[in-house]
């Protein structure tokens, strides 16, 4: 049922994707390609989902809501494509494909990262000009350069690598995967309320879903990367041992692991409460706890 409603997502997200960020024929061909190559080569596309799925919860019509979801599958895009790079993650495989940087080389992978971002925002603006209740689409916008950046994602990346380098303490690991992975999927659950005008007590019942559902996530992307089937994974299995990472799985052991996922997964389905019809929010939460790719 999970991935029948994912699919359905899917077949409206791919090629409006392909439409937001179409081919180039031009001097500048070379960061264009590499940036379609990473963007319409695969992916759960959950983020994006998840976006359309909340705007539908709080009254909207996702066909409204499509250029912005496909703005935060950019975003989410330019993170892997820079998070692969060798100053960070070092990794050779994305999405069952080699990485931008392999596939390209590594100054089209930073530019096409950095591609990626500009257009997301170019096409959230036109989006925001012609929406019907423009303030809300600002609010929305708002969100997600938050939920992207210093404050975010970008933040939370940077608390990463300086675990890695040993200049943080482990003690930093919830604060840094709310961050690097949880920020994102606030970004789409939050903002696809903001996008819908939802009032405060909606947002914040999605602010919570997101935040539960983001760590559990990333536990079980840090259990997958040990333990997970390479192929089915799409990505290198072990990459975390071998850059010497904090995760989830050093500190607390795969047991922990599994308590705390179920734990978070059970306060997501409290939080999806909020919401009327909440079927799909649920029954991706608990698909979460299991996934394995
Ligand atoms: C990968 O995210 C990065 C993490 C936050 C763990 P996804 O597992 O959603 O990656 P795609 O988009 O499906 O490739
Ligand atoms: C990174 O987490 C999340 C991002 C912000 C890109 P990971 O480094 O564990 O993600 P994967 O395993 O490479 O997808
Ligand atoms: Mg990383
Ligand atoms: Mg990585
Ligand atoms: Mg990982």
């Amino acid at each position: 049922m999970v991935r029948q409603r994912l699919e359905e997502y899917a077949r409206l997200i791919e090629p409006a994707l392909d439409r937001f960020l179409p081919e180039i024929n031009a001097p500048q061909k070379r960061v264009a390609d590499a940036a379609r190559y990473s963007l319409l080569g695969g992916g759960k596309r959950l983020r994006p989902a998840l976006f359309l799925e909340f705007y539908r919860l709080c009254g909207g019509n996702v066909n409204e809501a499509l250029p912005f979801a496909c703005a935060l599958e950019m975003i989410h895009t330019y993170s892997l494509v820079h998070d692969d790079l060798p100053c960070m993650d070092d990794d050779d495989l994305r999405r069952g494909r080699a990485t931008c940087h392999k596939a390209f080389d590594e100054w089209t992978a930073v530019l096409a990262g950095d591609a990626l971002l500009n257009r997301a925002y170019e096409v959230m603006a036109d989006a925001a000009a012609g929406f019907h209740r423009p303030q809300d689409a600002v609010r929305a916008m708002r969100h997600i350069a938050r939920s992207a950046g210093i404050y975010g994602m970008v933040g939370g990346q940077t608390m990463d690598l300086q675990m890695e380098a040993g200049r943080l303490g482990s003690e930093n690991l919830e604060q840094m995967v709310a961050l690097k992975t949880g920020a994102l999927l606030s970004a789409a659950c939050v903002g696809g309320c903001l996008l819908a005008g939802a009032p405060q007590r909606q947002c914040q019942a999605a602010e919570r879903y997101a935040h539960s559902f983001g760590l559990a996530f990333q536990i079980r992307d840090d259990v997958l990367d040990a333990e997970g089937d390479e192929k089915e994974l799409g990505k290198t299995v072990g990459s975390d041992e071998k850059d010497g990472k904090t995760t989830y799985l050093t500190v607390f052991g795969p047991g922990e692991c599994r308590r705390r996922i179920d734990a978070l997964t059970q306060d997501a389905l409290d939080a999806a409460l909020c919401f009327s019809d909440s079927s799909f929010i649920c029954d991706l939460a608990r698909w979460l706890a299991g996934r394995t790719y």
